[in-house]
């Protein structure tokens, strides 16, 4: 039987929830105070613990405080009149579980305790199949992050391209252009192309073309002399001659003003410009990488964009696909997030439940790898550092955009002039969404409730943007 410690010197209180926890067959042990909690908490080994606050002696965020190192297998939800915003905050930040507060529902206390109980359930699971892998590979060990380790990853096949590109264009001093929607790894890209090149010992200069206003974007590319407008009162050595020996990475280069874009144009033919106010012609041999999430040859022909410079960037490209057309990659990419957590915060056991897995792969980060990283950043947080659970991922992430569920088909509105194919559409959505709710978002069963693959089932997800639970 699952053990449950209650600490809390209020009898009744106390009384109350022990009669609830045995009700629904846990087997609950009483602590009348914060010495007597700690002392039970190490000779009875409960599995949870329900803390108060206010108690006499030791009070509830001191046993907090000495069972720290343990929290992470003793989930200690609190349950306290006492205090406002300050304890709880203390409270969290101690490592509680949870923190309710008096006067609290029952329903409440016993959902959160399932819940904690049910996560520490499944990170003690992860924590035992790594071990068994760590065994397994001969290594006890945990696994040190080192050089070696990829910094981009991706097993899939639209990834694997974009890797061979970086290879092709880092033979050579060509420019490239790296084009991809915002958050897809644009940056990463440019420098791994630096890396893997024969200017990896030279410098990698960045410069945000797209944070620059137009009066400093040419001061910072080219550098100026001093005296050459009010405020140069020294001289100033730009970014391509920073670059020397080494890369240029033009972010967002599509946001650079018309007028620059002549000087850039020239960089790029002849290798040469002078400083802001200056006459000097100065050489670079700099390589050029650039990066837009724009159109370009939507911006040449709106003429905000010289078709020429175009032409001159892109001579080698590099394409990498949002996110959602390459949902292969989501566990990898989760997994890789995941671990950079846990080193960063000493967390162990940091990973994804299968259905919390189902709900990121179904999303369809609109601000990919970035929105996935910041994404899972909150949702970690949630989950205290353990499995992370459908409840952990905010609405607002995997939801926003999903249609409000009907619950029973609506024929579209004058649709005596759409297509059959449009009507058989909006009734293939109504009829998947509904496999999926009546299966509580569990895909196997509902491909099976449904007569479709489980592939087929996860295209119409995307295709129709549909909530899985
Ligand atoms: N394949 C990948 N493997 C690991 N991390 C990735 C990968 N792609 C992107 N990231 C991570 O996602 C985040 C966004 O990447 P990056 O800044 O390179 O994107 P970007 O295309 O330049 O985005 P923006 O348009 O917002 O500037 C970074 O934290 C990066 O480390
Ligand atoms: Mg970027």
């Amino acid at each position: 039987m699952t053990r449950i410690l209650v600490a809390d010197d209020d009898r009744t209180i106390r009384r109350n929830l022990a009669r609830l926890l045995n009700a629904e067959g846990f087997q609950a042990i009483e602590a009348v105070d914060g010495d007597d909690a700690l002392e039970k908490i190490r000779t009875e080994l409960p599995e949870a613990v329900l803390l108060d606050l206010k108690m006499p002696g030791k009070d509830g965020l001191d046993v907090l405080a000495e069972i720290g190192h343990r929290l992470a297998e003793l989930p200690v939800i609190v349950v306290t009149a006492f205090g406002g915003s300050a304890a709880a905050i203390e409270a969290m930040r101690r490592g509680a579980y949870d923190y309710l507060s008096k006067p609290f529902d029952l329903d409440d206390v016993l959902l959160t305790l399932k819940r904690a109980l049910r996560q520490r359930e499944l990170t003690a699971e992860v924590m035992s199949l790594r071990a068994k892998a760590r065994d397994d590979d001969g290594d006890d060990s945990e696994p040190e992050p080192s050089a070696a380790e990829p910094e981009m990853v991706g097993k899939g096949a639209a990834m694997r391209e974009v890797f061979k590109a970086i290879g092709l264009a880092a033979r050579t001093d060509e420019p490239v252009l790296i084009i991809g929607e915002s958050g897809t790894g644009k940056e990463l890209v440019a420098a791994a192309l630096h890396r893997h090149s024969a200017r990896a010992k030279g410098p990698f200069v960045r410069v945000n073309c797209g944070a620059l206003p137009e009066s400093l974007i040419e001061t910072e590319l080219f550098g100026h002399e001093k005296g050459s407008f009010t405020g140069a009162d020294k001289q100033r050595i730009g970014r391509f001659e920073r670059a020397r020996g080494g890369t240029i990475f033009l972010d967002e280069v599509g946001e650079i003003p018309l007028p620059s874009q002549a000087k850039l144009l020239r960089v790029l033919q002849r290798h040469e410009f002078e400083r802001v106010g200056g006459t000097e012609t100065l050489q670079t041999d700099a390589r050029i990488v650039s990066a837009t999430h724009r159109d370009l040859p939507r911006e040449v022909a709106a003429g905000r964009f010289r078709e020429d410079l175009f032409y001159r960037l892109n001579v080698v490209r590099i394409a990498i696909p949002p996110l959602r057309e390459r949902v292969d990659d989501i566990p990898e990419l989760a997994e890789h997030i995941l671990r950079r957590l846990e080193r960063k915060y000493g967390w162990h056991g940091l990973s994804l439940s299968d259905e919390a897995l189902r709900a990121i792969e179904t999303h369809d980060w609109p601000g990919n790898v970035r929105e996935l990283e910041n994404s899972l950043a909150r949702a970690a947080i949630a989950a205290r550092g353990q499995v992370i659970l459908p409840e952990h991922i905010s609405k607002d992430d995997t939801s926003a955009e999903h249609p409000v569920v009907t619950t029973s088909f609506v024929r579209p509105e004058n649709d005596d002039d759409l297509p059959l194919r449009a009507i058989l559409a909006e009734v293939e959505r109504w009829a998947i969404q509904r496999g999926l709710d009546a299966c509580d978002g569990n895909r196997t069963r509902a491909a099976e409730r449904l007569g479709i693959s489980r592939r087929q089932l996860f295209d119409k997800i995307r295709e129709y943007n549909l909530r899985v639970k």
